[in-house]
């Protein structure tokens, strides 16, 4: 499969169409075999023409379609029955297919507020349900019970699946991210071991390019302009994610911060440097991957000549490729001054980033991958991190900065903490954060109503059983090979997990009765998905 992956990277719709005419080609042979052969030499039926092949192929591809939507649909039936499981209910769009159906949630995920449509459903048929576009299963949940399963108890039955892989390959290839099984188990085996303690809390790093960003906001604020914050989380996480990940800092707070579009001195002062090249393919390379989602298996059909990512994806691995290969090369020297090192070379050294400790441990002995394609291996690793590690900490400091900015209230109170507790000049300890409560119980709050992935999907690889939501229901039966989207988005603003408040911003929950009323019962209505604890916990978290 990963061959024919990175021949679909070449062109991904050309692969797609081959696959289909190539179906289709032996259909045709099948059926003009039938026609010759039994109709017309046994039963001497009359001879047929090519253009009768052909309308016997269309049909007979039609009802193979259809053959197959009802062989399965009956089979998940009697196979739910055999279990005292009932079938998921299904939403009942108005067009053929539930076309309708799946129009609206495109246009929900593209113009609307996230979950606004499916609340109306979750309202009419409960928090599961099977929306079936084009009688393909696509169930959504919204419920803490199922989610757990997911992501914990039953972790091995859940996968990203062949479809999810073959859509990222071209932007996160094969990294831990696009992996699933003894793959995913591979990943982290290999990279665990940094993540330890004392390396996610290199706070002087991190240090270095806060000043930074502060410096350069406070310069344009001062000079009477406004900032774009999100756009300034974007560059702070991102040097802050290189320096740490590779040692080499991609420097995008050095460039001058964009004015607004409505600022006079706009017009094409800002020369484009090679970071903000990068920062910019970076972004698209993973806008672009994730309008495919929309399109389902479909699509490649709009990748016909060119695989759209691979021009922004040149950018980003010009980019991170000869890191690589410097890393790779201070290590072989390493190794020739001190022989030590090469049998020894899993010792993670103090200051040593994601990428020495991956070139060490790789070093000779690689396992699933040849060796002459492990520099590839490390690439997307790093790669891997640094979309899962950037993204989701610009987006929850941009939210925090946005609800600093709504409740003022919020923002003095979270500010006497700060001072109270550091100062207005000591760099915090690991020790200040913990002990800071106000501190933890904004961010938390925060990614409350914006958790870092509000949707998510796996696929199933068996069918299994759940019990059902709704107490005085038989079980829920989930077909094998079926996507699942859950949202923690919607689950994070449940009235009836969170209270009435749900969808106001109040930190003070995380400190009051609250806590014991609704979260102590019930820790799974809280899921935090950060980009450590995919690779650190899943399994048991
Ligand atoms: C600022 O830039 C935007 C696009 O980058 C442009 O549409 C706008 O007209 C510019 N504003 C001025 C005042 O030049
Ligand atoms: C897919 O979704 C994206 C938004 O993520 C949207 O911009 C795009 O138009 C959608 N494409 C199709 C074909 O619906
Ligand atoms: C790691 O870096 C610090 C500061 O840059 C330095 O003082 C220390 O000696 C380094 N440790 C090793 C093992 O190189
Ligand atoms: C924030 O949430 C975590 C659970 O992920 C919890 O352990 C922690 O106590 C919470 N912090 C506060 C201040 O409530």
């Amino acid at each position: 499969m990963k061959d024919l992956n990175r021949l679909k990277a070449l062109t991904p719709g050309v692969v797609y169409l081959a696959q289909k005419t190539f179906l289709f080609f032996l259909t045709a042979i099948g059926v003009r075999v039938v026609q010759q052969l039994v109709l017309c030499r046994f039963l001497a039926v009359g001879s047929f023409s090519l253009a009768q092949t052909l309308y016997w192929t269309i049909i007979s591809r039609v009802f193979y379609v259809i053959l197959q939507v009802k062989i399965r649909e009956l089979w998940n039936k009697w196979d739910a029955a055999s279990k005292g499981a009932r079938i998921l209910p299904v939403v009942k769009g108005r067009r053929i297919g539930n076309l309708d159906i799946m129009k609206k949630v495109g246009d929900m995920l593209e113009k609307g507020y996230p979950g606004d449509f499916l609340d109306e459903i979750e309202a009419d048929l409960g928090r599961i349900f099977n929306t079936r576009g084009l009688w393909e299963d696509l169930i959504f949940t919204s419920s803490p019970d199922y989610i757990k399963r997911i992501l914990a108890t039953e972790f091995d039955n859940f996968v990203k699946g062949e479809l999810f892989q073959e859509t990222m390959y071209s932007v996160l290839g094969v990294g831990v991210f696009n992996a699933d099984g003894e793959m995913w188990k591979f990943h982290r085996r290999l990279t665990r071991p940094f993540f330890t303690r004392e390396k996610i809390t290199h706070f002087d790093l991190f240090d270095r390019h806060a000043e930074l960003a502060i410096q350069k906001l406070k310069n344009r604020l001062l000079a009477g302009h406004s900032v774009d914050f999100q756009d300034l989380m974007g560059r702070f996480t991102l040097d802050a994610s290189t320096d740490f990940l590779f040692g080499t800092c991609t420097d995008t707070l050095q460039d001058d911060l964009p004015y607004a579009y409505s600022h006079l001195g706009n017009q094409s002062t800002t020369t484009q440097t090679r970071s903000s090249r990068f920062l910019e393919a970076f972004v698209d390379a993973q806008f672009l991957v994730a309008n495919r989602g929309n399109l389902s298996s479909y699509w490649p059909l709009l990748e016909i000549f060119k695989d759209k990512t691979a021009q922004p994806m040149q950018v980003v691995r010009d980019f991170l490729d000869p890191i690589v290969v410097k890393a790779l090369d201070r290590n072989k020297k390493q190794s020739l001054n001190d022989p030590r090192n090469s049998k020894e070379g899993q010792d993670i050294g103090d200051n040593d980033t994601l990428l020495d400790y991956l070139v060490k441990v790789t070093n000779g002995a690689i396992l699933f991958v040849e060796v002459a394609r492990y520099p590839i291996v490390i690439r997307d690793e790093i790669l891997n991190m640094m979309i899962a590690g950037r993204d989701t900490t610009a987006g929850t400091l941009t939210f925090i900065m946005h609800f600093l900015c709504l409740y003022p209230d919020v923002w003095s109170r979270l500010r006497e903490e700060v001072l109270h507790k550091v100062g207005m000049s000591r760099k915090p300890t690991v020790e200040d954060v913990r002990e800071m409560r106000y501190l933890r119980a904004v961010i938390n709050e925060t990614l409350r109503l914006y958790p870092v992935v509000p949707y998510d999907v796996r696929a199933s690889i068996k069918a299994t059983v759940w019990p059902s939501d709704d107490p005085t229901q038989p079980p829920v039966y989930i077909p094998s090979k079926a996507p699942i989207i859950y949202s923690v988005f919607m689950m994070h603003r449940r009235k009836d997990l969170w209270g009435p408040d749900a969808e106001e911003f109040d930190p003070e929950r995380w400190l009051d009765e609250r806590v014991r009323k609704y979260l102590t019962e019930s820790v799974h209505i809280f899921a935090v998905q950060c980009w450590s604890e995919n690779l650190l916990g899943s399994t048991g978290a």
